[in-house]
């Protein structure tokens, strides 16, 4: 899978998810534009690109500013041409309940993960509208097909971005632009990471998360980031509207069946 010629915009590829997506793109040629609210690690992200010879510009945006994701769209289009596909990999975790989640976590959370994917999308379809064609990915969750506790709001917005990357492959299909979803189980990322700092045992939270996935471990960011890039990518021009698991067999296995070996 090739991306000579063909510009990327990845939300949150700054760090986790994203960076992998931005770092795989690049290797295999595409031209990446970073876009992200973390100035310093979209930098670090972008010189490493670029000292591995590959092409990355980053622009630093908060997906929730619609403003700022039109100029980051902007000058993506004046640095590479065009644009050829979206991965939106920005997200943010917040832990509440129907009860104890606040106005403004709510608003923070369906802020970036999905209203974030909305304005990105918005931008990035008048440019793929044009060249007749294009992509659209949204890294969303296991927790947009089931839910654990504590987890309102981010649920929430993930089983929303479903409805909205559905809206859009069925609002476009006509126009050869598709789009779909991936849903990672856990994966190592800074996202885990900070969550895990929040418990007195981080070990322990990363022992829990590795035993409950069937596989019996984690992801790495880069096993997510090669899903995306195939729904990304022409290779799945037959692909629209679907939600890809990529969760170690998470979502497979019927809880609470005791081990037989
Ligand atoms: N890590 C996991 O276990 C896991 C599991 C399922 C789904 N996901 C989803 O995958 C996506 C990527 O997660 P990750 O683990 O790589 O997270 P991460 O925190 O490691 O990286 C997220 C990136 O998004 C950027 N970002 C966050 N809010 C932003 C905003 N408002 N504007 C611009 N940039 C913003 C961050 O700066 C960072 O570079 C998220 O949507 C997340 O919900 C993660």
């Amino acid at each position: 899978m090739r991306f000579d010629g063909k510009t990327i915009i990845v939300t949150g590829g700054a760090l986790g998810i994203g960076r992998a997506a931005s770092f795989l793109l690049a290797e295999r040629g595409g031209q990446v534009s970073i876009v992200d609210w973390d100035d310093a690690a979209a930098k670090t992200a972008c010189d490493e690109i670029e000292k591995n010879g590959g092409r990355a510009i980053y622009t630093q945006a908060d997906v929730s500013d619609a403003v700022a994701i039109g100029k980051a769209v902007a000058r993506t289009v004046e640095t590479f041409g065009g644009i050829d596909s979206l991965i939106v990999s920005a997200g943010i975790q917040r832990y509440g309940t129907a009860l104890t989640t606040s106005d403004e976590q709510w608003d923070e959370v369906l802020g970036v993960n999905l209203k974030g994917a909305w304005n990105a999308a918005r931008a990035v379809l008048p440019h793929l509208q044009q060249a007749g064609k294009g992509s659209i990915v949204c890294v969303s969750s296991v927790q947009a097909l089931a839910s654990q506790q504590n987890v309102l709001a981010y649920t929430v917005s993930k089983h929303a971005l479903l409805g909205l990357t559905r809206s859009i492959a069925m609002d476009f299909a006509k126009e050869n632009i598709r789009a779909n979803a991936v849903c990672p189980g856990t994966v190592d990322t800074p996202m885990l990471q900070w969550a895990a700092s929040l418990d007195p045992n981080p070990q322990s939270v990363y022992d829990a998360c590795n035993q409950m996935h069937p596989l019996g471990r984690i992801a790495v960011p880069r096993e997510i980031a090669e899903v995306a890039l195939f729904l990304a990518h022409e290779s799945s021009s037959f692909v629209t509207g679907s939600v890809w698991t990529a969760d170690g067999g998470l979502l497979t296995q019927i809880g609470g069946v005791p081990q037989t070996n």
